[in-house]
């Protein structure tokens, strides 16, 4: 069979198990398993394949409509214009999470021209962090995370992306490894309420529950990091933590007890939804 039916095959086959952008991901799966770029792939559509290639492609697309996430499957996630590496240890980097390292750039850039020491809480793939140092040539970041097999994924990230001399991985819960205050805090922690984690769709759920599952309402790990930041952020800093947009108010609240005389905002999202909870410190 040619290349050019097998797509067309595989796309169906996709859109008869409702995933989303068949065409582009039956072409992720085929390049995948070959090893072509997009050039060659497109190249290579009247080529004719071997038995041995259209076993491994079907392979990957049974794993595929079976729940697994696209990126679990190739092993790789684009994040801020940089390649990650991912695997099921560690969440897979969302693209609404961009607007958090827009907001740490910006206020790194701004006021102590990229010469900081930033601390990112959960870093799960170290997708933030090795975005924020990659980006701040003169920043360092203390990459947090209490899961040992997340912090292996952002180890082998950080390397790949030539910043392993200034973002420091520690293990532990939240802000207690950190021994030194920080211009910048960054965090996106698990918000999903408990109580919602067994509707999740099936690929989410193939992600690691300790990255999600944020207690009750979603709010208790955002809650246990609002009262340890104001002993590891410095006067003039800056924190900033990723919400789902309807918890807002509750997190705005929370911040207000805890930061009572600093200035607190949030940021949008494309579509108009809080994405972010932002405290400028006085
Ligand atoms: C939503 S994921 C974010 C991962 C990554 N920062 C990103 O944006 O793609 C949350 C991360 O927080 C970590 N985590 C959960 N509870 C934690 C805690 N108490 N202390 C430190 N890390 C925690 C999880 O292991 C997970 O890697």
């Amino acid at each position: 069979m040619r290349l050019r039916q097998v797509q067309a095959q595989i796309a169906a086959e996709l859109r008869r198990h409702a995933i989303p952008d068949s065409q582009l991901e039956a072409e992720v799966l085929i390049r995948h398993a070959l090893q072509y770029d997009r050039a060659r792939f497109y190249a290579s559509l009247a080529e004719r394949l071997s038995a041995k290639d259209l076993e491994h492609i079907q392979g990957l697309v049974g794993r595929r409509v079976d729940g697994e996430p696209l990126p679990y499957i190739t092993g790789h996630r684009e994040f801020y214009g940089l390649d990650f590496i991912v695997n099921p240890a560690a969440l897979i980097p969302r693209q609404e999470t961009e607007l958090l390292v827009d907001a740490a750039l910006d206020f790194a850039r701004a006021h102590h021209q990229g010469d900081i020491a930033c601390a990112d809480i959960g870093t799960g793939s170290g997708a933030i962090a090795v975005a924020i140092a990659s980006n701040l040539p003169r920043a360092h970041v203390y990459a947090i995370d209490r899961s040992p097999d997340a912090l292996a994924v952002a180890k082998r990230n950080r390397r790949k992306h030539g910043v392993a001399d200034r973002v420091s991985l520690l293990q532990g819960d939240l802000l207690a490894p950190l021994t030194n205050s920080v211009d910048l805090i960054v965090s996106n922690p698990p918000y999903i309420a408990s109580g919602l984690m067994r509707g999740l769709p099936m690929e989410v759920r193939r992600e690691p529950q300790i990255a999600l599952d944020g207690g009750e309402r979603g709010l208790e790990v955002i809650r246990r990091l609002l009262t340890q930041a104001p002993s590891k952020l410095k006067a003039g800093g800056r924190l900033i933590v990723e919400i789902s947009p309807e918890q807002l108010d509750a997190v705005r609240q929370m911040a207000r007890a805890e930061f009572p005389r600093d200035d607190i905002t949030h940021r949008n999202d494309l579509l108009g939804s809080a994405r972010c909870v932002v405290v400028d410190r006085a």
